[in-house]
C-alpha cells in the first residue's frame, strides 16, 4: 500500500524536524527555533531517581492518574502559585507532557465534527490535535497587539462549539494576556456552556513586573475550566515527559479511558523527579528568568535596528518574539534563506496559521549571552539585506 490516506493527510508536519534538517545540512547554524530553556532539571530531581530505583515494584504499571505523592504535591503548588483549589468538583491527571494533556482534553469533551477555537496565531501542535480528533479547529485572529478580542469571539461561537483555548503566556507571541480578558474570556464560556481549556505551559515565564493569572482561580469556574501545566519548561524537563491537567470531575473517567489506552501511565521514574522538582519549587525557574531576560533585553535592543522592516508588538512574556516582516517574500523561503546564508534558524509564521503576510517567531529561551548575542546580529543583518520593504 503506498498511497496512506488517513485523516493524517490533513494535518500538517510538525515544523521543528524540517528546520532541525536544514541545521543539520548548515553546520554552525545557531537556533533561535525551539522553545526549550537553556539549563538543566534542579538536582535534586536527579536525586528522585534512586527513590524510584529503591522500590522494585515501580517498575510495573503504576495509577493511570498519576501517583499519589505526587499528585498532593500539585495539589499544594495549584493551592500556591495558581490559587487553583482542588475541591471535590475538580481532579488532577497527571500526563506525558501539557501536549499530551491538550490531547486528553480534546478528545474527552468533542464529539467528532465539534468545533474548538483557537486564536491565531495558534500554537501548532494544537491545530493538529484538534484535526486528528476530527474536529474544527475555529480560527480567531487576535488584534494588532496579538491581544484578545472579545467580539470575535463571541461572532465564532455555534451550536458545535465545544471550548475556546488560550494560551497564556503566549506561544508563539510572548504576549501575557490581561487578567481581566481573561476572565471574560471564562465567562464568556460559562454563558455558552463551553468549556475554558487554559494553557499555562509559561506560567512563571513573565517580565517587567508583569503577573499571570489563572482562569481556574475564578470563583465556580470549576465545572467548564480545564487548565495545562507543563515542566518541560519550567524546571528544564523537556524530555521528561511530565506535565498535568486539572479537569472538571465529570471529565475524569474519558480522560482515564483515553490515558489509559494511549499512555497506561506517565512515566513513573519521570514522576519521581517531578515530584522532587516541584517540592523545589518556582524559585528554582526564577532564578534562571534573569538570564533568559537579560538576553530577551540584548534581543529587543538590537531588533530596533530593524524598525523600518519589522513590527514588533509589545510581549512580556514565554521566551518569544513574534515579528511581522514587512515584505511579500514567502516565510519558509526567508527562513531557509537566513539559514542557508547567515547560519541563523527562525520558525516560519505560516506555522502557526499565519499565511498572509510573513512572519518569524524567534525563540529565546534556549541560549546564553554570547551565543544570544551572536544569534541576534545574524538575524539582524540577514533580514537587513534580505528584505526590500514593501
Ligand atoms: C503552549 C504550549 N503548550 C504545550 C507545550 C508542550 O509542553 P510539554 O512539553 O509539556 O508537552 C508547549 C511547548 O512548546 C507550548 O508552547
Amino acid at each position: 500500500m503506498t498511497n496512506l490516506t488517513s485523516r493524517m493527510n490533513r494535518v500538517q508536519s510538525p515544523i521543528i524536524p524540517i528546520v532541525g534538517q536544514l541545521i543539520k545540512d548548515n553546520p554552525g547554524t545557531i537556533s533561535l527555533g525551539q522553545g526549550v530553556v537553556y539549563y538543566p532539571p534542579p538536582p535534586e530531581a536527579i536525586e528522585g531517581i534512586s527513590q524510584f530505583l529503591n522500590q522494585p515494584h515501580n517498575h510495573q504499571y503504576k495509577s493511570v492518574q498519576g501517583i499519589r505523592p505526587l499528585i498532593t504535591e500539585i495539589v499544594t503548588k495549584l493551592q500556591k502559585d495558581n490559587d487553583i483549589n482542588i475541591n471535590k468538583s475538580r481532579s488532577i491527571m497527571v500526563t506525558a507532557g501539557a501536549n499530551m494533556a491538550f490531547m486528553n482534553a480534546i478528545l474527552a469533551i468533542s464529539h467528532a465534527g465539534d468545533e474548538i477555537i483557537l486564536h491565531t496565531p495558534y500554537y501548532f501542535n494544537h491545530e493538529m490535535a484538534i484535526i486528528m480528533a476530527n474536529c474544527h479547529p475555529i480560527l480567531v485572529n487576535t488584534d494588532d497587539n496579538y491581544q484578545l478580542s472579545l467580539d470575535k469571539l463571541k461572532a465564532a461561537i455555534t451550536s458545535k462549539t465545544r471550548a475556546i483555548v488560550t494560551i497564556s503566556p503566549n506561544n508563539p507571541t510572548g504576549v501575557v494576556y490581561a487578567e481581566s480578558s481573561l476572565r471574560e474570556v471564562n465567562q464568556l464560556c460559562r454563558e455558552k456552556g463551553i468549556y475554558h481549556i487554559s494553557d499555562e505551559a509559561y506560567e512563571y515565564f513573565t517580565y517587567d513586573g508583569i503577573k499571570h493569572f489563572s482562569p481556574g482561580s475564578i470563583i465556580e469556574s470549576d465545572t467548564y475550566t480545564i487548565s495545562l501545566y507543563s515542566l518541560s519548561k519550567a524546571y528544564g524537563f523537556a524530555s521528561w515527559r511530565i506535565g498535568y491537567m486539572v479537569i472538571p470531575n465529570h471529565l475524569l473517567e474519558a480522560v482515564k479511558k483515553i490515558q489509559d489506552t494511549i499512555l497506561i501511565c506517565p512515566p513513573v521514574i519521570s514522576q519521581y523527579a517531578a515530584l522532587n522538582a516541584l517540592k523545589i519549587g518556582k524559585n528554582y525557574c526564577q532564578q534562571h528568568l534573569q538570564e533568559i531576560n537579560q538576553v530577551r533585553e540584548i534581543f529587543l535592543h538590537h531588533l530596533q535596528e530593524l524598525e523600518d522592516i519589522v513590527t514588533l508588538v509589545p510581549s512580556e512574556g514565554a521566551f518569544y518574539f513574534f515579528l511581522k516582516i514587512n515584505t511579500d517574500m514567502n516565510d519558509f523561503e526567508l527562513v531557509k534563506n537566513l539559514i542557508t546564508n547567515y547560519k541563523i534558524a527562525v520558525l516560519p509564521g505560516s506555522t502557526f496559521g499565519m499565511r498572509k503576510g510573513c512572519y518569524l517567531r524567534i525563540a529565546y529561551g534556549a541560549l546564553q549571552k554570547e551565543t544570544a548575542t551572536t544569534g541576534i546580529e545574524r538575524l539582524v543583518q540577514g533580514l537587513k539585506h534580505l528584505i526590500n520593504p514593501v
